[in-house]
């Protein structure tokens, strides 16, 4: 008897918990918006849940079943809406930003202070005062004063690259290295020496921040973005707090040696110093200890894994395209021939390299999607819907740069896309590797430029090849948020 009261009080818990998550399946029909069908308590992300499918490849999917300007979709049980059409794209984010300033993902300062003040998860006034305060450091007249450091690392990674001549190599491990060189020494202004120290502790600290492989990891990740709620409820972090902690004391002892040698290196702590020393009495956003080393983890979580895995991908497409591969090279080595060292200035004139890596961010995204969450209900002029300010809007970056009305045959590697004359036919808002408007990437040249590196570093004095543990096709690792390869990136590296 109380076996079966307990089995029937199961089944109605079940029931009425079941009730809870899909009340709201309902809404997009009600609102006369197509949509994709919710499945169970997942919604449009069941394929995601079992593995069958990484989220680029489900926003993909996605997109190219609903030709609609908008349609809705159930990120588990929350309506959200993809907006398709790239003029409703460039309202959202450049024309009417002010009412789309902020991401729908976790920010809460008392239990994760180190996101709420990083530009990525600020959110309303204290992102417009971090971004007005942080974009004079990304301007290109700052990063050209990195460029010496970026090329002291660009060095070490040739001298790596010249002892493992004619091995198989998991590139994903040795562009690694490159990006938290280039970010410790850039923001924190300390030689992590990733290359000459096989266990480097920074290297291992960087590489935990935002490590996905455990299960519990993996699952705060997708919270922070899909389901904020649930990190509220459960008091869960952004990046892993050992890593952060670890990273913090680096930067406050590298402040602190700044101060007493007076050192001037022209990076990220001297810029924040300078940021620090100029506020004025009635500044509304004043740095203090935390908020600065929030910058600084900004910087290793923002700035390394997304590099270091376009990096791969990018050596792994010209390993498959040997002809774009050995144009790059002549085109580099013209310009050596010109100049005895590349420059920050001949860098940016080696077009080929421009359109290769323009190519690799259109096929290989860091990000499947970006989202905004409306501050305020907000009606599209051209169908009289109003999107109300709970909904949050997703712009579908994979599906526009895969959708062959925009980059016909869109698996095809072309870095032609990109030529002068084909780039001017590309249209406006469907290309968003880096976002648009005022919330886009504040890395972007940084980013550009670090990549650029070590592509022309590489490629001037090695050929990449594929061997017979190159994943081809390539396969996403459907733990990781990003696109990030499940099986690395296993080329040989021979000299030429
Ligand atoms: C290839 C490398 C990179 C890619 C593909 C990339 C891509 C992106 C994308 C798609 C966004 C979201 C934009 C939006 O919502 O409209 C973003 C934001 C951001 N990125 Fe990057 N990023 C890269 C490298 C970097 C680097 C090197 C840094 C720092 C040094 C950085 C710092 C940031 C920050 C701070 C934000 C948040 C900006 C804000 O909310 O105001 N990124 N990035």
């Amino acid at each position: 008897m109380i076996f079966i009261a307990a089995v029937v009080l199961l089944v109605i818990l079940v029931l009425l918990l079941y009730y809870f998550i899909t009340k709201d399946y309902s809404y997009w029909a009600s609102k006369g918006v197509p949509y994709d069908k919710p499945f169970l308590i997942f919604g449009s992300f069941w394929n995601i849940v079992t593995g069958k499918e990484h989220l680029a490849q489900r926003i993909r999917s996605i997109y190219n079943q609903h030709k609609t300007p908008y349609f809705g979709i159930y990120v588990f049980h929350q309506p959200n809406l993809v907006i398709r059409s790239p003029e409703l794209i460039r309202k959202v984010m450049v024309k009417d930003f002010d009412k789309f300033k902020d991401r729908n993902a976790f920010s809460n300062e008392s239990i994760d202070p180190l996101n709420f003040h990083s530009l990525f998860g600020a959110k309303d006034t204290t992102w417009r005062n971090l971004r007005s305060k942080l974009s004079p450091v990304f301007t290109s007249g700052k990063i050209k004063l990195m460029f010496p450091l970026m090329v002291d690392c660009a060095n070490d990674l040739s001298a790596h690259l010249e002892k493992l001549n004619g091995k198989t190599v998991e590139m994903g491990n040795v562009l690694k290295r490159y990006s938290v060189d280039i970010i410790s020494s850039c923001a924190f202004g300390i030689n992590a020496n990733c290359f000459k120290t096989e266990n480097s502790e920074i290297l291992v600290m960087a590489t935990r921040l935002l490590d996905f492989r455990s299960l519990s990891r993996s699952l705060s990740m997708f919270c922070a973005f899909f389901l904020p709620k649930v990190m509220y409820i459960f008091r869960l972090t952004f990046a892993d707090q050992t890593a952060a902690k670890f990273l913090v004391d680096v930067f406050k002892g590298a402040l602190r040696e700044r101060e007493e040698k007076k050192i001037v290196r022209n990076d990220l702590i001297d810029l924040l110093n300078n940021l620090k020393k100029n506020e004025s009495f009635d500044d509304s956003y004043k740095f203090d200890d935390i908020k600065m080393a929030a910058q600084a983890i900004t910087f290793f979580s923002a700035g390394n894994d997304s590099s270091s895995i376009t990096l791969s991908f990018a050596f792994y497409e010209l390993a498959l395209h040997k002809e774009v591969q050995d144009r790059l090279r002549r085109e580099i080595r013209a310009t050596l021939d010109k100049e005895k060292d590349l420059t920050y200035e001949s860098i940016h004139n080696i077009k080929y390299l421009d359109m290769v890596l323009s190519e690799v961010l259109r096929k290989y995204p860091l990000t499947a999607l970006i989202n905004r969450q409306p501050s305020e209900n907000y009606t599209f002029e051209e169908t009289g819907f109003t999107l109300e300010k709970h909904i949050t809007v997703i712009i579908p970056i994979t599906g526009l740069h895969f959708d062959p009305e925009h980059f016909p045959d869109p698996e095809k590697f072309d870095p032609e896309r990109f030529s002068d004359e084909n780039k001017r036919n590309i249209k406006s808002y469907t290309y968003l590797p880096f976002g648009e408007g005022p919330r886009s990437c504040i890395g972007q040249r940084f980013a550009l430029l670090m990549s650029k590196l070590a592509i022309a570093y590489v490629i001037k004095d090695y050929a990449v090849e594929p061997t017979n543990q190159t994943s081809i096709p390539m396969k996403y690792n459907p733990r990781y948020p990003f696109t990030q390869s499940k099986d690395g990136v296993h080329l040989r590296i021979v000299k030429v």
